[in-house]
């Protein structure tokens, strides 16, 4: 078996098995694909140091090899809270209103991707696999090509890819998109986000685009391809049937003493729609009377990106519609949004999705979002709750037995938690049975399969899965 050499922005594994678990989709899943497959997973050890030297620490933590290195206060300022995070993550999830362009932002963009290629080569043995993840890292394979780097290279975007329209805005896009075609395989969380990259390569680059999902360039074939990341289903229900599982679910069901509980849980990222979500419930409680008082929201969002504008933006405006939602339907007994900024143990998640009547996922736009995953996992089959789940997450076009809403609608997701509230049980539980058995089919073992096969050339094409 070949070894992957895993590259991404962030290296987060989490200390010990109860710690506080890895916050993004990213870590959580290769965390559980690291742990299967020999190799290392490289990348920024979120640290900084005065003056970069490329000098890796090596660790074995829980079972996989990491290796890190520290970047420059520069670095951090240009590549990630810059180019990474106020140009590339609004623009691919469409808030082209929130894109900032900044020439020293792509300057630094490309220092640190060049940093990364020198720093990651004395790992690379002849025979592996380099799997790199995310859009921190698009030119990254064309760094290693230039420095003679000719092992199979694959990149999977956890994000969305945006249309054309829009990603035509970003200054050199076109040197962006051609420096990804130096990997093998380019993964996708879903066929609308293959479709729209291959729009724009075939539209304004004019490459040929084979039927078998291969791009031609440059006398090479480059196999574009869906791979819908998962959960690991047997580890999270594993831990949901966990005593430390159950005893979050003890806490929390005792606490909100017999009423409904609603759940949302995500990085505090204005793309999760945490907003329009605070409103919609507040027009429910407006709407519904006869509720008032028997319906908490738990929304769980740590922090993220706290040094970009937009997200300390999004942090006030959230604690505002806290406030005034509270204001407007507490009583002396009762608050209708418990709003907590911290991470939690995947275990005591999985109790709290359990202890939930409705999981509540309304992002605006996301490429895939295990959230929704996790909460379906973690149900009882015999008497599931209910997932609300934007028509604008990737994971709607797995999970179409969710009640499917459009998040901008305040009304129709007001609508949509009194229809979840109503539902009887045998709707729940058929709804439940198929949203179950897409998770636990398409899980992260069999993402991490076809992506592997893929690299070494064995997938199909059409930007389907292979036979297995
Ligand atoms: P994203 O990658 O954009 O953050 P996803 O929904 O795909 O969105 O993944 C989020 C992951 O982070 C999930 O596995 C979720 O359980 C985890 N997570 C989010 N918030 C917390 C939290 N407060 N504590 C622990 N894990 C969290
Ligand atoms: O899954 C999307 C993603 O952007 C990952 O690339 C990232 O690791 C995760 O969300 C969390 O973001 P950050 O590393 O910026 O805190």
């Amino acid at each position: 078996m070949s070894r992957l050499i895993v590259v991404s922005n962030r290296v987060s594994v989490p200390k010990a098995a109860g710690a506080a678990g890895a916050q993004g989709g990213l870590a959580v899943a290769l965390n559980s694909a690291l742990r299967e497959h020999r190799g290392i997973w490289f990348g920024w050890s979120g640290q900084e140091t005065e003056e970069f030297t490329g000098h890796l620490n090596m660790q074995r933590i829980n079972d996989v090899t990491t290796a890190t290195i520290d970047l420059e206060p520069q670095d951090i300022d240009e590549y990630y809270n810059g180019y990474a995070n106020r140009t590339l993550w609004p623009l691919f999830h469409y808030r082209i209103d929130l894109t900032e362009y900044d020439r020293s932002f792509g300057e630094g963009y490309e220092r640190v991707n060049a940093r990364f290629a020198t720093s990651v080569i004395p790992l690379i043995e002849p025979d592996d696999l380099v799997w790199v993840h995310d859009y921190h890292l698009l030119p990254l394979g064309s760094m290693l090509r230039r420095k003679g780097i000719n092992n199979r290279m694959g990149i999977f975007l956890h994000t969305p890819w945006p249309p054309t329209r829009l990603l035509v805005s970003l200054p050199f896009h076109e040197r962006l998109v051609a420096s990804m075609l130096e990997y093998d395989v380019i993964g996708f969380q879903t066929q609308e986000w293959l479709e729209s990259f291959m729009h724009y390569v075939s539209k304004e680059m004019g490459l040929p685009v084979n039927d078998d999902g291969t791009i031609e360039y440059q006398g090479r074939k480059i196999l574009a391809k869906a791979f819908p990341i998962g959960v690991d289903y047997d580890e999270f229900v594993e831990g949901a049937r966990s005593a430390e599982a159950q005893e979050a679910y003890d806490r929390l069901k005792a606490s909100i003493r017999g009423r409904k509980l609603m759940i949302g849980v995500d990085r505090l990222d204005y793309s999760k729609g945490l907003g329009e979500r605070f409103e919609s419930f507040g027009r429910f409680l407006t709407d519904n009377p006869d509720q008032a008082g028997n319906v908490v929201l738990l929304q769980i969002a740590p922090p993220s990106r706290g040094d970009v504008a937009s997200y300390q933006q999004i942090r006030e405006d959230l604690e505002r519609k806290t406030g005034h939602i509270n204001g407007a339907h507490a009583d002396v007994a009762f608050v209708p949004i418990r709003y907590v900024n911290r991470g939690y143990p995947r275990s005591h998640l999985a109790g709290f999705y359990r202890a939930a009547n409705i999981g509540l996922v309304t992002p605006l736009r996301d490429g895939m979002n295990l959230v929704a995953k996790e909460y379906v996992a973690a149900q009882d089959p015999e008497d599931p709750g209910v997932l609300i789940l934007s028509q604008f997450a990737g994971a709607a076009q797995q999970l179409t037995e969710a009640l499917l809403v459009n998040p901008h609608s305040i009304e129709h997701v007001s609508e949509a938690i009194k229809r979840a509230l109503d539902m009887p049980l045998s709707e729940r539980k058929q709804r439940h049975a198929k949203l179950l058995a897409s998770v636990r089919d398409e899980d992260v073992l069999r993402w991490r399969e076809d992506f592997v096969a893929a690299l070494f050339g064995q997938a199909d094409g059409n930007g389907t899965n292979g036979d297995k």
